[in-house]
C-alpha cells in the first residue's frame, strides 16, 4: 500500500529529480497576503515570485503545503464529518515554476507523475481544459495519448484559476480519477459532474496573467506553473477507496478515537471519529503555528473548530477530554513531515486539553437548554436565533457548532435573530462604556472597534506582515486619506506591531502601501484595537490599502532582552529578599528597563550583587523560554506571578524561563514563570548580559531597581571597570590591592586632618594667624579680658579654643571671633568665678550687634554667635569691652 507519506515523499522527490528546490510548507497564518485567514493553497507563500516582485535563487519548487479551509472565503467546515472529502485540514501537493518552463512541460510532468511514480491506471484519467486553451489540449493528446472525448473542454471560471479578485491567474487543467460504475456522478461538464464518480486530482494552473482590482489584467512578463494535488484523494484512490478518511493516516486517527472512547470506529459514532479526526489534524496544525482559541478573528475560527470536535467527542460519550489524548498519534503520523508538530506537542496537549475541560462544563447545560428550547417548536422549524444567541454567549456555543448539533435533526438556525441579539448585546455594551466617563476621544476607538472587530496581533512569530487599513485617523477623526505631512493613526486587520502594555512600550517601524510611506513612531491597545501613531513620509494611505508592516527589529530586540531580563530580576529579588517581593510596575524600554516592588528597606551590597550575579547566572544557562495558555486560576496554581489587582480574561499567556536547581522555583523545576502579554527572547542567552544600575525608593514601601541588558550591559560594565582602571593608574597598584590602598588613604586623611585641627588650635593659641585683638588679656574693671580676631579656623574650632584659654587665664573673659571667609563665627566663655560679674552670653551678642548679626546664645560660662561683617571685629572687641566695664 502506498501510505500517505509514501505519496509525499514520491511526489517531492520526484519533483527534486527534475531539478525542483524542495521548499518547506508556509505558516498556516499567511505571512505575505492581508486577505487570507489561512493559507489555502501551495502558491500562497509564491505569490510575489509569480507576478514578479520577489526573486530567489531558484526557479523551480516543490511544497507539500499544509492549508486550512475553515472560515473566510474558503469555508469546508459545516460539511465536515458529512462527506468523503470535506476537510477543515489537507495537504496540497504542488511544483511550481517561476518564468522557467509553461505548459509543455507542466503536462509531461505531471502526466508521468501520476502514471509512473504513483502507478495509476492512465485508463482511469481524463483531464479538462479552458475552452481557449488548444496548446493545452494538443499537449495532453501528444503526451498522454489521451482521445479527445477524455480532453473536456470547459468555459466556466472552473477552468480559469485566480488566487483571488486580484493576483497572478490563469487557465487551468485539471487531471480527474474515474472511481468506477458502483459510483454516482458524470464527467467534469454535465449536470452529474458533483457525484462521487470522477473526482479532481490535481490542478495545473498555466499562470500568464495578473488582475487588477479595476478588473484589467496585464500579461505577466514570465509566464509561470502553479500546481495543487490533493493529498488524500490521491491515497484514497491508491489505496481502493474513494473516501479520504478511509486512507491510512486519517483512519489511524479515526481508530485512535475509537480506542480512547472504546466505541466502534464504524459504528453509530462514525461521523463523531470523522469529525473528530479531521479536527484534530486542523486544530494541532494551527495551535502549532501560533494561533491560541480566542473571541476573535483566527483565534475563534480554531476555537469553533475545536468545540464542534469537542461536543462530537461528548456524543462518543467520552467521560474526559479526549482531544488532547490523540495528539501522540497526530504526531506520530505526521511530526517527520512537519517537524513543528513534534516541537508544538506539549502545547497543543496542554491547550486542547484546557479548552475542553472547560468547555465541558458548560456543554451539559446548553445542551439541555437546546433540548428545552426545541420541545416547543414544531417540526422542521428554525431555532430562535436569540436561544441560538444565549447558547452562544452563555455556553459557549459557537454559531456553527448549533448549527451542527440542529442538523441531524433537519433543523436551522434563525441566523438573523441571531445577528440581531448580537447587535444589541454590542449596543449595550457601548453605551454602558461610553457611560463611563473614560477619556472622550476614546469612543472613536470604540466605534472602530465595533466596526472592524480587534486587530490580530501576529507579533508573537513575526516582525513583518502584511495588513490591510482599515481606518485612517487624523485630528482625532476618521478620514478617507492621509498625505505627506500628515500626523496619523492608522488601523489594520492585523498587525506585527505590538501595542503599548503591561509596561512593554509599543513597537516603532515602517507601514509601506504600493502609493505610501509611514513611519511608525508608536504603538498602543486601546479596545483590542492596535493603534499605529505615524507621520505620512510619501504618497497617500487610504483604507482598503494593503500594506506591509514591518517592525524596528533591533529596537523590539533590545525591549525583548529588557523583558525577559525583568522577569529574571523579579524571581532573583524574590529569592534574594523573601517572597513579599511583589511587582508594583515595570517599563520595558529598548534602552533601559525599570522594576518597581514591594519592600521596604534599601538593598544593601551584598543583596544587589546576589541578584546581579543570579540574573546573570540563568542568562548564561541559556534555557528556552517557553509561552503557554491556560486559565488564570491554572496559572496560579503551577505558582504563576500574577499582578495583583490586575483584571485578567479567561485565558492568560503564561512565560515561563530557566530551569530552578532541584526544589527552587515556583514548581520546583522552573526559574520563572508570570502572567505575560509581553514579546521575550527566544532564549535566556539572547538577553546578552545584564547590569543593575540603580537601586532607590520609588514611594513609600516600594522600591526601584533600574537595569541594562544586552550592549547597554556590556558599556555599562565596561564603564565601571575602566573607571577602576583609571583609579589603579591613580594609585599605582594592581587590583587586587585598590581597597587596601583606598582604606589606608582615608585613614591618613582622618589623621592628618585630626593633626591640622591641632596645628590651627595651636596657632591659634600662640596668636600666629591672629588678626586683632591680641595674645595677652587686659584689666576691665578687675576682670581679665582676652580678645583675638583668628583666621584659618571655623566656627567649630572655637569652643575648645575659649575652654584653653580660659584655663589659661585662670580667671576672666574670652571673646574669639573667627573671619571664616564671608560669614563670622562668634564665641565668648567666662571662668566659674566671674559668670556673676559677667554673661558670656551678653559679650557674644554685644559683638554679633556690632558685626551685622542678630541674637547669638548659649550659657554664661560659654556663648555662640554668628555675623556678616569681619571687617567690624575691632568694634565688636570694643562693645564687648563697653560690657565687661558697665
Ligand atoms: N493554486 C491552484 C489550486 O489551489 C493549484 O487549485
Amino acid at each position: 500500500m502506498q501510505t500517505l507519506n509514501d505519496i509525499r515523499s514520491s511526489f517531492l522527490s520526484y519533483f527534486k529529480r527534475q531539478g525542483h528546490e524542495i521548499v518547506p510548507s508556509s505558516p498556516l497564518v499567511p505571512r505575505n497576503d492581508p486577505t487570507l485567514m489561512f493559507a489555502n493553497s501551495g502558491m500562497v507563500q509564491f505569490k510575489n515570485l509569480f507576478t514578479g516582485v520577489e526573486h530567489r535563487d531558484y526557479q523551480r519548487a516543490t511544497t507539500a503545503q499544509k492549508c486550512v479551509r475553515a472560515g473566510g472565503k474558503h469555508n469546508d467546515l459545516d460539511n465536515v464529518g458529512y462527506t468523503a472529502r470535506h476537510h477543515t485540514f489537507f495537504e496540497m501537493m504542488g511544483n511550481f515554476s517561476f518564468g522557467d518552463y509553461f505548459k509543455e512541460q507542466a503536462i509531461p510532468f505531471a502526466w508521468e507523475m501520476v502514471t509512473k511514480e504513483l502507478g495509476i491506471n492512465k485508463d482511469k484519467l481524463l483531464v479538462t481544459v479552458y475552452h481557449t486553451d488548444d496548446e493545452a489540449a494538443d499537449l495532453w493528446k501528444k503526451v498522454a495519448g489521451l482521445p479527445d472525448e477524455r480532453i473536456i473542454r470547459i468555459a466556466t471560471n472552473d477552468n480559469f484559476w485566480m488566487m483571488g479578485p486580484t493576483g497572478p491567474c490563469g487557465p487551468c487543467s485539471e487531471i480527474f480519477y474515474d472511481h468506477g460504475e458502483k459510483y454516482w456522478g458524470g464527467p467534469p461538464g454535465t449536470p452529474e459532474e458533483d457525484g462521487d464518480r470522477f473526482v479532481e486530482i490535481w490542478n495545473l494552473v498555466f499562470m500568464q496573467y495578473e488582475q487588477f482590482e479595476d478588473g484589467t489584467r496585464r500579461e505577466l512578463e514570465a509566464q509561470s506553473i502553479d500546481t495543487g494535488m490533493g493529498i488524500e484523494r490521491v491515497a484514497a484512490l491508491l489505496q481502493g477507496t474513494n473516501d479520504n478518511y478511509a486512507t491510512d493516516l486519517i483512519r489511524s486517527l479515526i481508530e485512535a478515537s475509537a480506542d480512547a472512547t472504546s466505541t466502534d470506529p464504524d459504528g453509530a459514532g462514525k461521523t463523531h471519529h470523522r469529525v473528530i479526526a479531521d479536527h484534530l489534524r486542523s486544530t494541532s496544525f494551527l495551535l502549532a503555528d501560533g494561533v491560541m482559541p480566542s473571541n476573535d478573528g483566527r483565534g475563534y475560527v480554531l476555537r469553533r473548530i475545536m468545540r464542534r470536535a469537542m461536543r462530537h467527542a461528548h456524543l462518543l460519550g467520552a467521560k474526559d477530554p479526549l482531544m488532547y489524548r490523540l495528539v501522540p498519534e497526530l504526531v506520530k503520523q505526521m511530526g517527520d513531515a512537519y517537524p513543528e508538530l513534534r516541537q508544538a506537542q506539549p502545547l497543543i496537549e496542554e491547550t486542547l486539553k484546557l479548552e475542553e475541560t472547560r468547555f465541558r462544563q458548560t456543554l451539559d447545560r446548553g445542551l439541555k437548554l437546546l433540548d428545552e428550547e426545541l420541545t416547543g417548536l414544531e417540526e422542521g422549524a428554525a431555532l430562535p436565533g436569540a436561544a441560538a444567541f444565549k447558547l452562544y454567549d452563555t455556553y459557549g456555543f459557537p454559531l456553527d457548532l448549533t448549527q451542527d448539533a440542529l442538523r441531524e435533526q433537519g433543523r436551522t438556525v434563525d441566523t438573523d435573530g441571531f445577528d440581531a441579539a448580537m447587535a444589541e448585546q454590542k449596543a449595550k455594551a457601548r453605551a454602558a462604556w461610553s457611560g463611563s466617563g473614560e477619556a472622550a476621544d476614546a469612543t472613536i476607538w470604540f466605534d472602530i472597534a465595533d466596526k472592524h472587530g480587534a486587530t490580530d496581533f501576529l507579533g508573537y512569530d513575526t516582525e513583518k506582515a502584511e495588513g490591510v487599513v482599515l481606518a485612517v485617523v487624523k485630528d482625532g477623526a476618521t478620514a478617507e486619506a492621509a498625505t505627506v505631512g500628515d500626523s496619523v493613526q492608522i488601523v489594520l486587520n492585523q498587525t506585527p506591531f505590538y501595542g503599548e502594555s503591561g509596561g512593554q512600550v509599543g513597537d516603532s517601524g515602517t507601514l509601506e502601501t504600493e502609493e505610501a510611506k509611514v513611519t511608525i513612531t508608536d504603538t498602543k491597545k486601546v479596545n483590542g484595537v492596535f493603534i499605529h501613531f505615524g507621520d505620512v513620509t510619501e504618497g497617500t494611505v487610504k483604507p482598503g490599502q494593503a500594506a506591509i508592516l514591518e517592525v524596528d527589529h533591533s529596537r523590539r530586540g533590545m525591549i525583548r532582552a529588557n523583558h525577559s531580563a525583568t522577569h529574571l530580576l523579579h524571581e532573583a529579588l524574590r529569592e534574594a529578599l523573601g517572597d513579599h517581593v511583589a511587582q508594583r510596575g515595570s517599563l520595558n524600554a529598548p534602552d533601559r528597563l525599570r522594576f518597581d516592588f514591594s519592600h521596604s528597606a534599601a538593598l544593601s551590597a551584598e543583596e544587589i550583587a546576589q541578584v546581579e550575579r543570579d540574573v546573570n547566572a540563568y542568562i548564561r544557562q541559556n534555557t528556552p523560554v517557553e509561552t503557554r495558555i491556560m486559565t488564570p486560576d491554572d496559572a496560579r496554581a503551577m505558582g504563576a506571578q500574577a499582578l495583583f489587582g490586575e483584571k485578567y480574561g479567561d485565558e492568560v499567556r503564561v512565560v515561563s524561563m530557566g530551569r530552578a536547581d532541584t526544589g527552587k522555583g515556583p514548581d520546583g523545576k522552573t526559574y520563572s514563570i508570570e502572567l505575560c502579554g509581553g514579546t521575550h527572547v527566544t532564549r535566556t542567552g539572547d538577553i546578552g548580559a545584564f547590569a543593575l544600575t540603580g537601586e532607590t525608593a520609588s514611594s513609600a514601601g516600594v522600591r526601584r531597581i533600574e537595569a541594562l541588558t544586552g550592549a547597554a550591559a556590556m558599556a555599562e560594565l565596561r564603564g565601571r571597570d575602566q573607571s577602576l582602571s583609571e583609579i589603579e593608574g591613580l594609585l599605582k597598584t594592581g587590583r587586587d590591592e585598590v581597597v587596601a590602598r583606598v582604606r589606608a588613604l582615608l585613614d591618613e586623611r582622618k589623621a592628618l586632618s585630626n593633626e591640622v585641627a591641632q596645628l590651627r588650635r595651636d596657632l591659634a593659641m600662640s596668636g600666629g594667624a591672629g588678626q586683632g585683638g591680641g595674645t595677652e588679656a587686659k584689666e576691665i574693671g578687675g576682670v581679665k579680658f582676652l580678645a583675638q580676631v583668628l583666621t584659618g579656623v571655623s566656627g567649630k574650632d572655637l569652643p575648645p579654643l575659649i575652654d584653653e584659654h580660659k584655663s589659661r587665664l585662670e580667671s576672666g573673659a574670652v571673646l574669639l571671633i573667627a573671619d571664616t571667609g564671608g560669614k563670622v563665627a562668634v564665641a565668648a566663655g567666662v571662668t566659674a568665678d566671674m559668670t556673676d560679674k559677667v554673661s558670656a552670653v551678653d559679650l557674644v551678642r554685644a559683638a554679633v550687634a556690632e558685626l551685622g548679626g542678630k541674637g547669638g546664645g548659649g550659657r554664661p560660662d560659654m556663648a555662640q554667635g554668628g555675623g556678616q561683617d569681619a571687617t567690624k571685629a575691632d568694634a565688636a572687641i570694643k562693645a564687648a569691652e563697653a560690657v565687661i566695664g558697665g
